[in-house]
């Protein structure tokens, strides 16, 4: 038995035995073998929502065009989500499991409930202040709800839509600071500032959350080992979510990471322009070199990803289809994928399993 002095994390009905989240990753890298390890193994597993009609070849997409799943219908498959669940459940039988859904998706609500119904325990929402999000679990009054905020500010709204609208509060909220991969919460200049740094944000955010109602916060974005976990909860945070130590494991579902992870170096991460409008932290590898070359694919939207975008218009401006470009990540293809990573991915020194990293992280 590993000896461990963490506290367990409590998120509405559900205890969470280590304050671990695995971070949701998309396209394809949280999938079924990811989080259900996780939850097996006394962490909080988190589902990637987008981009299910990926999975497996594409096999669950009822529409495909120019090899792509056809319109957010196919792009979000339902039936790919149903599966994934039902194949991450044979890994961690009853353990609780989060679903990651963005809210800049188009069919977001769409999404939650088909979520709700696949069996998440836990609706983990980012990319956007989800002010509706109640309304699509109504039915589903066991799902916990985890909103993603950066800033104190964006809690303070959404409480306040929330208890208008809904009488209700977030069941925890993740305060998640400009080291983490993917997508940033901030402009591109304020991910450097010191007042944007996780330690500074964490600070208003759980004043705000005490004031709302005694919200656990989790705090997400450069965590990576027990030493950041230690110095987080030591700050009131209750629990972390963490996403880049995972692209270091064999079980992480985009199986391309994990040969690229070992060999990349400090200056191989980057801030980078997305569709979806805010900064993104990505690999100077696949797509970004490919942009470099003037090799990049030609853009033309197939998939109707997100709203942003509006139907590649975004895309085009930087340069890229970020449905597109991740899905080939998913795919293994390294010509053309756009790969995420938090600023601390040169670590990954080489890939060990789940249940090694997780206890690791909990070993006193
Ligand atoms: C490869 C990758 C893909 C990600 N995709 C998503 C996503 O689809 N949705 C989301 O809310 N966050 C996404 N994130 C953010 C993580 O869930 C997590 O909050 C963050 O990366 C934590 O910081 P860390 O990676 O330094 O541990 C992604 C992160 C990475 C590294």
């Amino acid at each position: 038995m590993t000896k461990t002095t963490l506290k367990s994390l409590k998120i509405g009905k559900y205890t969470i035995k280590y304050p671990i989240i695995q971070g949701g990753m998309g396209v394809g890298i949280s999938w079924d073998e990811l989080a259900g390890n996780v939850s097996l193994n006394g962490a909080l597993g988190t589902i990637s929502c987008v981009g299910t009609g990926y999975y497996k070849k594409m096999h669950f997409a009822e529409k495909i065009v120019r090899s792509k799943p056809f319109e957010a219908i196919n792009f979000y498959s339902k039936n790919a989500l149903f599966e994934i669940f039902k194949n991450a459940r044979k890994i961690c039988g009853d353990s609780p499991l989060a679903a990651n859904i963005l809210y800049a998706i188009n069919e977001y609500g769409r999404v939650v409930k088909d979520a709700c119904e696949a069996g998440a325990n836990i609706i983990i929402t980012g990319a956007g202040l989800p002010t509706n999000m109640p309304e699509f679990t109504k039915n589903f009054p066991d799902v916990a709800l985890v909103p993603i905020v950066s800033s104190a500010k964006a809690l303070r709204i959404l409480c306040k839509r929330w208890k208008e609208r809904y009488n209700r509060i977030p069941d925890a909220v993740i305060v998640e600071g400009p080291l983490s991969g993917g997508h940033q919460g901030c402009k591109y200049e304020d991910c450097f500032k010191e007042e944007f740094q996780l330690e500074n944000i964490l600070a208003d955010v759980l004043i705000e959350a005490k004031n709302q109602g005694d919200i656990p916060v989790i705090a997400a974005g450069g965590i990576w080992d027990r030493g950041d976990i230690d110095r987080f909860m030591a700050l009131g945070a209750s629990g972390v979510q963490m996403a880049t130590r995972f692209l270091g494991t064999y079980e992480c579902d985009a199986k391309a990471y994990l040969d690229i992870m070992p060999q990349i170096k400090k200056d191989d991460i980057k801030l980078i322009k997305s569709p979806v409008g805010y900064p993104a932290r990505a690999l100077n590898v696949g797509i970004l070199r490919a942009l470099e070359n003037g090799t990049a694919p030609k853009i033309a939207c197939v998939s109707n990803c997100v709203q942003p975008c509006h139907r590649g218009v975004e895309a085009k401006k930087v340069g890229y289809c970020i449905a597109d470009r991740l899905g080939d990540a998913s795919n293994g293809n390294l010509e053309t994928g756009l790969y995420f990573s938090g600023s601390n991915g040169y670590r990954i020194d080489k890939i060990i399993r789940v249940k090694e990293l997780i206890g690791e992280l909990v070993r006193d």
